[in-house]
């Protein structure tokens, strides 16, 4: 199965594949870019570049190592870089073929949920730098994107959900059906159910694909993929990395979100409170955290001091109609603090 989208002028193809076929018709030239952890699904008559597990592979140092990795494989521009893994390998590599030769081809094998529904698709590369998550990067769309569901398999728990928070943020942003079925077959969900995986991960790269194409390079509709994420990632500063999971911290944000929006006179009460039992339904952490309010607002205002702009959040009336719109920050203290639930009831 395949799909192809058009980013600014790049194509990116992406294939739905079996294990045994993941790697076929892939350039003898090519060169792997991989952690550890992704070691037992490479294959072995390739050339790896190894990259430290976690989030510290995305630095200076480790790009400048795999730029001098790719150097030293004498790649050409039309022979490949692999990046195996997730959204770290996936930036990382992404971004060191865009430098490399002023671009070379990229294919993206993405092995974690959240990598296959959204880190892989739509260009974005990065490394943190000043103690500023992906503030150094470039947007790059891989040419091809290979997914293998039977990889979500073995996929540790708490990766699995980190990822199906993604899936959650997506349906919200334009699949009824998609939020349906994540209502009415939690179990299938959990059982990581291949038929109910690879629905979800199509349904998640086209509404994904749909918005990027659209908008590459955020100067607009794309800021919708940020929904929950100015809670979710003052959240992940605040309580350091590791300590909720990406796809954690951003169930949090979209409960925050959705508080927000109903304390604004923005958000359907029904629908906010639809997408706070789902989120219970998944097991998240959706309550908030009126202890660490304070915190999680001057992370907020770093975050918007480094980009330069007004606070301004992603908003929706109801599933599928989103906006990005600016609050009184006496409504997000409201919701920080704990008594956003209120306005829905
Ligand atoms: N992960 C959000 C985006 O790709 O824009």
């Amino acid at each position: 199965m395949q799909r192809s989208f058009t980013f600014g002028g790049y194509e990116t193809t992406v294939t739905m594949t079996s294990r045994g076929r993941l790697w076929n018709a892939l350039d003898d030239r090519s060169l792997l870019v991989a952690d550890a952890n992704t070691a037992a699904y490479l294959p072995v008559d390739r050339r790896l570049h190894e990259v430290p597990a976690g989030e510290r592979a995305k630095s200076w140092p480790e790009l400048e190592r795999l730029l001098a990795g790719l150097l030293d494989a004498d790649l050409t521009r039309d022979a490949s870089v692999v990046g195996v893994g997730g959204g770290v390998v996936c930036d990382l590599t992404a971004l060191a073929a865009n430098l490399y030769l002023r671009g070379c081809r990229l294919v993206l094998v993405p092995t974690t949920l959240l990598a296959m529904v959204d880190a892989s698709l739509g260009g974005k590369t990065g490394i943190n730098f000043g103690g500023f998550k992906n503030i150094v990067g470039t947007f790059y769309p891989a040419s091809e994107i290979r997914i293998c569901p039977e990889t979500l398999t073995t996929l540790p728990e708490r990766e699995y959900r980190s990822g199906l928070a993604e899936v959650i943020k997506t349906a919200m942003l334009g699949d009824e059906s998609l939020f349906e079925t994540l209502e009415q077959e939690p179990e299938r969900v959990a059982a990581r159910d291949a038929a109910v995986l690879e629905r979800a991960v199509w349904s998640c790269l086209d509404i994904k694909g749909s918005i990027v194409e659209a908008d590459l390079t955020e100067t607009g509709v794309r800021a919708h993929l940020n929904l929950g994420h100015t809670f979710a990632h003052a959240l992940e500063s605040v309580e350091g990395l590791g300590a909720w999971s990406h796809g954690e911290a951003v169930a949090w944000g979209l409960a925050r979100a959705m508080e927000l929006g109903g304390a604004a006179g923005i958000t359907d009460g029904a629908y906010a409170r639809r997408v706070r039992e789902l989120l219970e339904r998944y097991g998240y952490r959706v309550g908030p955290l009126p202890e660490a309010a304070q915190q999680i607002r001057a992370a907020m205002q770093k975050d918007k001091k480094r980009r330069g702009d007004r606070p301004r959040f992603v908003l929706q009336r109801e599933l599928g109609s989103t906006l990005v719109t600016e609050v009184d920050s006496a409504l997000v203290d409201r919701v920080l603090r704990g008594e956003g639930r209120r306005d829905y009831g």
